[in-house]
């Protein structure tokens, strides 16, 4: 985009960071942050930044005024910049562009920056979030994480799901009632903050067939690993008339497709995270791997794991499950115990549900969770009853299956567990601008 911005001095095109190779031999106008500068004698190296670039802006004294050397005396990092410089290509290097400033103005100060060059902890760099997104390496995650959301909203609207959403404050669980955040709701009682959107979705299939929902959802699970956050970005899919298998073609259709954009479009972010893109590669090439959670067990025992049936996998399970895998690996029909109540049997086998979880390559651990539903009012009522939860609060729910219920499936993905296994960043924390954890609320 090109605009013009104040009068004489200042008359000049203004250009984004990305833009700068369709402007080679002409003076522009670049605008951002200093990240990073170095000088030598009567030479400075700014790295200018902006959000859509990154760029090395090159100020030589003889070749400026001298009030124009003055104003770069003041600089420091992370100060803003307005520079005018002329663009060209960088000799040795193909595709990289500089700005030869003519002049520069400092539009804000940035006294002691508090994040150095230095190496900082995990803690000190988590309190200066705000600060630290301006990295590098937290601008490609950033940049990736967008990428995602926008491949999962192309990849659902092309597969005729409909965004619906669904409310934040519920009257009732939805994955189980330990992992609640409950806040007092005027003179209603108790409301919780939603864990899925999902039993909302059930409804709207009726309305538009295929739904999906996109948002903040809530665990009050007190896991303190690196892939748990108490806050995190749900995308929640429904649809009518899909049963168990599709239900798991349409989550791999998603994620091939979503790892396909990234591909495409985040070449310069994988490299910034030094994120090596050819296991990625496969993911797209490769049908996925779907195993029963019999045949998982069976596997890890194989592989010595002393996991019993029945019990939940953990982190190093899933890991074992994948690891020779080229592709994520589907782990479905879990033991019904240990699912939620409104999963449907198999008709199969009355111990098993028609679920599945994803697990990915390479540590990345599960990234979505789905099942078909159950469809017959009487026994989901008596499941309801079953786990202990208050009918009332599903009466609204059990309607979708008192008038017209149909056979249908959906399934969750996490959005920061995607971020984090396609970017390759090991903790959760980077995944989101501003996590929240068992430990941490702030900033
Ligand atoms: O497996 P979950 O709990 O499934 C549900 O909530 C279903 N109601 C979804 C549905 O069928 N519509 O969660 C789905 C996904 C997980 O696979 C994981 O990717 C992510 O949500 N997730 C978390 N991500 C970050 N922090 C946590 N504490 C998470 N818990 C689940």
């Amino acid at each position: 985009m090109i605009r013009v911005v104040g009068a004489c001095f200042w008359e000049m095109k203004v250009v984004r960071i990305s833009e700068l190779k369709s402007n080679v031999g002409e003076k522009v106008t670049v605008r951002g942050w200093l990240y990073n500068y170095r000088s030598s004698g009567s030479l400075k190296f700014l790295q200018l930044r902006d959000g859509s670039g990154f760029v090395q802006a090159v100020l030589v004294q003889d070749e400026v005024e001298a009030e124009v050397w003055d104003k770069s005396e003041g600089i420091s990092l992370e100060c803003s910049l307005t520079v005018i410089g002329e663009v060209s290509e960088h000799p040795k290097k193909p595709g990289v562009f500089e700005l030869q400033v003519r002049d520069m103005e400092i539009v804000g100060e940035s006294p002691e920056f508090p994040i150095g060059k230095k190496e900082h902890g995990p803690d000190f760099l988590l309190s200066q979030r705000h600060l630290w997104v301006r990295s590098q390496s937290q601008w490609a995650v950033l940049r990736l994480r967008d990428r995602i959301m926008m491949a999962m909203h192309e990849y659902l609207h092309n597969e005729g799901f409909i965004k619906t959403d669904s409310p934040i404050f519920t009257p009732n669980a939805c994955e189980g009632t330990t992992d609640l955040f409950a806040v007092d709701y005027f003179d209603q009682g108790e409301a919780y903050l939603s864990q899925s959107g999902q039993l909302y979705l059930e409804a709207m299939i009726a309305s538009v067939g295929r739904c999906y929902d996109f948002g903040p959802v809530f665990r009050a699970e007190k896991s303190v690993t690196r892939r748990h956050l108490t806050e995190f970005w749900m995308m929640d899919a429904e649809a009518a008339f899909v049963e168990h298998d599709e239900n798991m073609d349409i989550q791999e259709g998603l994620v091939k497709y979503v790892v396909a954009e990234c591909l495409k479009h985040c070449e310069k972010e994988f490299e910034i995270l030094e994120r090596d893109v050819e296991p990625l590669k496969k993911i797209v090439e490769k049908p996925f791997e779907r195993l029963t959670y019999t045949e998982a067990i069976k596997v890890l025992h194989e592989n010595g794991s002393d996991i019993k049936h029945g019990e939940d996998l953990g982190n190093d399970d899933e890991g074992l499950l994948t690891k020779n895998s080229d592709v994520p690996v589907f782990i479905h029909k879990w033991p019904k115990e240990i699912k939620p109540f409104y999963m449907k049997i198999d008709p199969e086998n009355p111990e098993l549900a028609l679920n599945s979880d994803l697990i990915a390559t390479e540590g990345g651990g599960e990234i979505a969770g789905g099942s078909e539903r159950a469809v017959d009012y009487e026994a989901l009522r008596e499941k309801i009853k079953e786990e202990g939860l208050n009918l009332e609060d599903f009466d609204w729910y059990l309607d979708a299956r008192k008038y017209g219920s149909v056979p249908h499936s959906g399934f969750g993905f996490g959005l920061e567990r995607m971020v984090r296994w396609i970017s390759g960043v090991k903790h959760i924390r980077e995944c989101i601008p501003f996590p929240r954890m068992v430990n941490r609320v702030r900033p």
